[in-house]
Formats: C-alpha cells, sequence, structure tokens
C-alpha cells in the first residue's frame, strides 16, 4: 500500500524555522518507527505570493485536496501588510479551510508540568490543566456576507456579518461532543446570546444536539465574554469549550498563555472524511509568523511539533506514536530545555529553535 502523504506548507516568517524541525521529527518516525509519509512541499501565504502574485496557488489548493493531511506553518508578516485585502497572506489560509471545509478546529490547552511555574497564572491554577477548544472554523463573521468597505452617504462603513446556519452549528456541536465522550465528558458553549441572534440560534441548536443524541454528555453554556475571564480565573473548571470562529480565536489565544506561551499550541483543523475515512485535515501551530523573531533562530519549534503529533492521532491512528511524541517533549522540558519564549523571570540561557529539535530526537531515541 502507498504511504500516507503529508503535505507541507511551511508559510512565513518563523513558519519555515519551526518546520525544519518538524520535517526532522518525521524522518525519524520514518527511520525508526516505520512510519513513512509521502512527503512533498508548497507554498503558502506571502511566500506563495512572491512566487506567483496570490497567497494560494489553484495547483496547491488541488494538492492540498488530495493530500491525506495538511501541514503548515504560519503565514503573513509586516512585508505584506500594504498588499490589497484579497490577496493577503491570511487569505491563503482561510481559503485553503474553506475549501477543505474544515469546520472543526481543536486546539488542546495543555500545561506541562515543568511549565506550571512559567504561566502567568499561580502555579495551583494551571498544574494539570487539559482543556480542548473546539472552534468552527468556516463560518460565522470570517466568512459571512454581506463584507465589505463600502461608501455610505459622505463617509465609508467597514461591514462583516456574523452568520451560522444550524446545520454548520450542528456539525460542529457533535464534533465537540464526540470528543467530550473520549475526555471527561463535560462542554461548556459559548457564544453571546444575550445581544446576537446567531447566538441563540447557536444555543438551541447545541442543546438539541445534546438532548437528542448527547444526554449523557455534561453540557453548560456561557456567555463568551465571561468565559474569557473565567479561563483566567478558575481554567481547570472547563474540559471541551466548544465555539464560534471569532470567539475561538481570541479564546484560543488567551488558553495559550495558560500554558506557558503561544509556542506550545498545537491544532488540528478537522472535516468530514474522505472516501478513505480520513478526515480531511490540517494542521498548523497556534501562533503566527512572528516577525519580531523571525531569523533569529529563537521560534519555539513544539507548538508545529505537537501539530504534526495531533497528525497521527487523528489522521493515521497512531495513537501511541503521538503520545510517545508529547512524552518526548515532556522530557525535554522536565530536563530544563527552553527556547526564549519560555524563559521566565529567573533568566537563564535560552536555546536555539534547532537545539530545542536536537533535544526532542534525543528524548525520542531514548524512548525506543
Ligand atoms: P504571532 O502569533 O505571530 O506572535 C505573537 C507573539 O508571540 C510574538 O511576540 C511572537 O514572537 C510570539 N510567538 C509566536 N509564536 C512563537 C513561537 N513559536 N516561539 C516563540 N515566540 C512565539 O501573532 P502576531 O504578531 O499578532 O501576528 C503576526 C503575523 O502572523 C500576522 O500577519 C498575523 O496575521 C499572522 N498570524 C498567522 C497565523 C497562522 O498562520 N495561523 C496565526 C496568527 C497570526
Ligand atoms: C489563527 C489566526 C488566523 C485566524 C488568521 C491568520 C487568519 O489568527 O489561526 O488563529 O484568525 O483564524
Ligand atoms: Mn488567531
Amino acid at each position: 500500500m502507498a504511504n500516507p502523504s503529508l503535505l507541507i506548507l511551511p508559510g512565513d516568517g518563523i513558519g519555515p524555522e519551526v518546520m525544519e524541525e518538524v520535517k526532522r521529527v518525521i524522518a525519524w518516525f520514518g527511520d525508526k518507527r516505520s512510519l513513512a509519509f509521502d512527503v512533498s512541499e508548497d507554498l503558502v501565504g506571502g511566500a506563495a505570493y512572491d512566487a506567483h502574485g496570490t497567497p494560494l496557488h489553484d495547483d496547491t489548493m488541488a494538492r492540498a485536496l488530495q493530500a491525506d493531511a495538511v501541514l503548515l506553518g504560519a503565514v503573513g508578516g509586516p512585508k505584506y501588510d500594504d498588499l490589497d485585502f484579497s490577496v493577503k497572506p491570511e487569505r491563503g489560509l482561510l481559503r485553503l479551510r474553506k475549501e477543505m471545509d474544515l469546520f472543526s478546529n481543536l486546539r488542546p490547552a495543555q500545561c506541562f508540568d515543568a511549565l506550571a511555574d512559567f504561566s502567568s497564572l499561580k502555579k495551583d491554577l494551571v498544574a494539570g490543566l487539559d482543556i480542548m477548544i473546539v472552534r468552527e472554523l468556516t463560518s460565522g463573521v470570517y466568512f459571512g456576507e454581506p463584507r465589505g468597505i463600502f461608501e455610505e452617504g459622505n463617509e465609508r462603513v467597514g461591514i462583516n456579518t456574523q452568520r451560522y446556519t444550524e446545520s454548520e452549528i450542528d456539525r460542529v456541536a457533535r464534533s465537540a461532543f464526540e470528543l467530550a465522550r473520549r475526555r471527561s465528558n463535560k462542554v461548556c458553549s459559548m457564544e453571546k446570546a444575550n445581544v446576537m441572534e446567531s447566538g441563540i440560534l447557536w444555543r438551541e441548536v447545541v442543546q438539541k444536539v445534546h438532548d437528542e443524541d448527547y444526554p449523557d454528555v455534561e453540557l453548560s453554556h456561557m456567555y463568551a465574554d465571561n468565559g474569557a475571564m473565567q479561563l483566567v480565573r478558575a481554567p481547570k473548571q472547563f474540559d471541551v469549550i466548544l465555539t464560534d470562529n471569532l470567539f475561538g480565536d481570541i479564546l484560543s489565544d488567551c488558553a495559550a498563555m495558560l500554558t506557558g506561551s503561544l509556542g506550545m499550541l498545537p491544532s488540528a483543523s478537522l472535516g468530514a472524511p474522505a472516501a478513505n475515512g480520513r478526515p480531511k485535515a490540517l494542521y498548523e501551530p497556534v501562533h503566527g509568523s512572528a516577525p519580531d523573531i523571525t531569523g533569529q533562530a529563537k521560534a519555539n519549534p513544539i507548538a508545529c511539533i505537537l501539530s504534526f503529533a495531533m497528525a497521527l492521532r487523528y489522521s493515521f491512528d497512531q495513537g501511541d506514536e503521538a503520545a510517545r511524541l508529547e512524552a518526548a517533549i515532556e522530557t525535554v522540558l522536565a530536563n530544563g530545555a527552553r527556547t526564549a519564549d519560555l524563559m521566565g523571570e529567573e533568566g537563564g540561557t535560552p536555546i536555539s529553535t534547532t537545539e530545542m529539535g536536537d533535544e526532542i530526537l534525543k528524548a525520542l531515541d531514548a524512548s525506543l
């Protein structure tokens, strides 16, 4: 049987830097665990714009639709800030999500023991933290019409539309309930039903899906602003958080800091199963292209490496190998390896992106 295919899109800024380390990890699994992938690489974001004048070439889109999984670094950067909106690097990523129909974005926030001291919250609030944010990814205000900047009288008006259909809410709610059953069986759904009709519909549909098909799962609803506050007040009250595209974007950056650094947070964006039974899937760190540290060998590659671990688990049915990789990262952190983003007040000498990759490969070797 042919090896599963992996399309790698390193993107911009620190994207290619962290992806170098992921490529070494992928090669390790091929060499040492007989887990070979057909890896190919292409451009996305500003890198694609520079080469083709578009942030995602149609050929790349077609390859992404064919691949068993896509691994993406990050897109964007100040060089592209003044581009027309339609060709901004971020549009490439949004097109991938939309055309692959990746409606369920899993953003786990897990606090590694070795980093509990490093969180901006008190250690006992975050030690052992294990939250899964399920963010709707193909609809909402990111894609709703009408949108644009229009003339209105003697001034301009910027318009975006928050829009959700029942079926869009239904399918992402199901993915959250399914996930909760494999975890602590608890879902908290966040919207603003107090001020938004889309929030009222969201709450109704989530409740209906729950009552009809997942009555065994504990469900609560929370206004998203309160949710943001609760996330920093007492984050361990949550297991699965289900929310829309925009609230999920914001809440997941917030959850990232609970774990110590944005450089630690992976994500999986999943769609419906393809013909071969695998879900359409794209894996990427939650962080962006980090222009402030690009080219300085400072980027933490762990979020991107953990995204590959999620690919092993969700696309390739290799939960044990994913756990091996996660454990290797835990060991490395417990041994004190720290990139600059993980240095606390007490200081110390940070290691480089490549050195962090070296440490993780050593820990993987030791796991055999
Ligand atoms: P960012 O996530 O790139 O950076 C925020 C802060 O976190 C910066 O100080 C950065 O140095 C730090 N950081 C992020 N990742 C890190 C890592 N792996 N190791 C160490 N430190 C890390 O967010 P931003 O600065 O708001 O955005 C920069 C660009 O990235 C923008 O163009 C934005 O649109 C884009 N972006 C892309 C994605 C994506 O590709 N998925 C996500 C977020 C932002
Ligand atoms: C993310 C990013 C993206 C988003 C941007 C780059 C399109 O912030 O993946 O969290 O807003 O979804
Ligand atoms: Mn974001």
